[in-house]
């Protein structure tokens, strides 16, 4: 340990989504909505739900696994393991079951809970190990299994939502640093806007001792707060970036946000000037799948050749917390 490098560099990526497919004709049997109304308020068009033998440890693993195969790593070479999930197998962490089922046994494995931001704030977490020179090899995970969680009753919150996952392989190194810059912001008076909260019960063990039992209530939204939050400080974390590190939308070859709403998309792309082929986006077929929507649009993008070694790009998660940030990345 202790390797004294400067930066990072990205070497992988993979994901994993299960076969099941919930389309909007299929949520209309169950709630009153359209496939019409989803599609033109969120550009929503399908989303995947997991089967009862997938879940976020199933798909945390598929997606990295791919990803190690990427890089072509010797998997016992892995240092680190970062999770980012709000919907774990286990409240006590999922990634040392990620871990395991790799055979990653050299690596320390951890979960983190940011939501939406999840998957960028566990980015940047990893990132900061290998540029201190404590790890070399990390391999960070996004995903999350918001079906178990969703209110199928409520037609404002339940169309939204997938499952799935994605993961990235990222090295030090001592010659460059391809996590350009980031931005990270929480602001915990807007919590309520967006919650998925226990519904603690009250009980007794014996006599005059009570305790709380556990347990979560569904996601609770106020989807209006949500988006006008979103337009409106996901385009200033950017800007701040920017200016930061000296860039501009002009150099940047693609915008990766947090695919929640294709109209935040698109207002968020409008704000900074980036013209509509720039602006990467595959919610159509996934929804939001939390913690998952980042590396499984970087990975689908990779894969199709459409992100290219050395193209830039700036992605920016947001959601619940409420949590937003931003980075900006060279891939390769
Ligand atoms: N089908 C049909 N009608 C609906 C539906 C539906 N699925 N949902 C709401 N409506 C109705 C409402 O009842 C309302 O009717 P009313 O005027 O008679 O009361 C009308 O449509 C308009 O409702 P709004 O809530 O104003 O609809 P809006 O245009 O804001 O769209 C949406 C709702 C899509 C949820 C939008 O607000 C949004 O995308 N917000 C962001 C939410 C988000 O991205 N959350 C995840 C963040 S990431 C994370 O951390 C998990």
């Amino acid at each position: 340990m202790n390797f004294k490098q400067i930066g990072v560099s990205f070497k992988g990526s993979g994901s994993y989504v299960p076969n099941q497919i919930l389309t909007n004709s299929k949520i209309s049997n169950k709630v009153d909505t359209s496939d019409e109304w989803i599609k033109s308020r969120t550009g929503i068009s399908q989303r995947r739900i997991s089967g009862l033998e997938e879940s976020v440890t199933q798909m945390g693993y598929k997606a990295a696994m791919s990803a190690i195969q990427m890089t072509k790593w010797d998997i016992e070479t892995i240092d680190l393991i970062v999770l980012a999930t709000s919907t774990p197998n286990d409240l006590f962490g999922s990634a040392p079951g990620i871990q395991a089922k790799l055979g990653a046994n050299n690596a320390v494995a951890f979960d983190l809970t940011a939501a939406c931001s999840g998957f960028l704030f566990a980015l940047i977490t990893a990132s900061q190990f290998l540029k201190g020179g404590t790890y070399k090899r990390a391999i960070v995970i996004g995903a999350d299994q918001m079906s178990s969680y969703v209110d199928w009753n409520d037609r404002r919150s339940c169309i939204l939502f997938g499952d799935g996952a994605g993961a990235i392989a990222i090295e030090a190194t001592n010659e460059f640093d391809n996590l350009i810059g980031f931005n990270m912001r929480t602001d915990g008076r807007k919590g309520s806007f967006l919650n998925l909260p226990s519904n603690k019960k009250k009980d007794s063990i014996i006599d005059n001792i009570e305790f709380s039992s556990g347990g979560f209530s569904p996601i609770q939204m106020n989807g209006q707060e949500v988006y006008k939050f979103a337009v409106r400080e996901v385009p200033l974390i950017i800007q701040d970036l920017f200016k930061k590190v000296n860039y501009n939308s002009d150099k940047v070859d693609w915008l990766l946000l947090h695919q929640a709403n294709q109209r935040i998309l698109d207002s968020v792309g409008d704000k900074l000037k980036f013209s509509k082929g720039k602006i990467l986006s595959n919610l159509q077929n996934y929804g939001n799948t939390s913690a998952g929507t980042i590396p499984l649009m970087m990975d689908e993008a990779i894969r199709k050749k459409t992100i290219k070694q050395n193209d830039i790009i700036a992605t920016s998660g947001f959601g619940a917390g409420l949590s937003w940030g931003a980075a900006l990345i060279k891939w390769g």
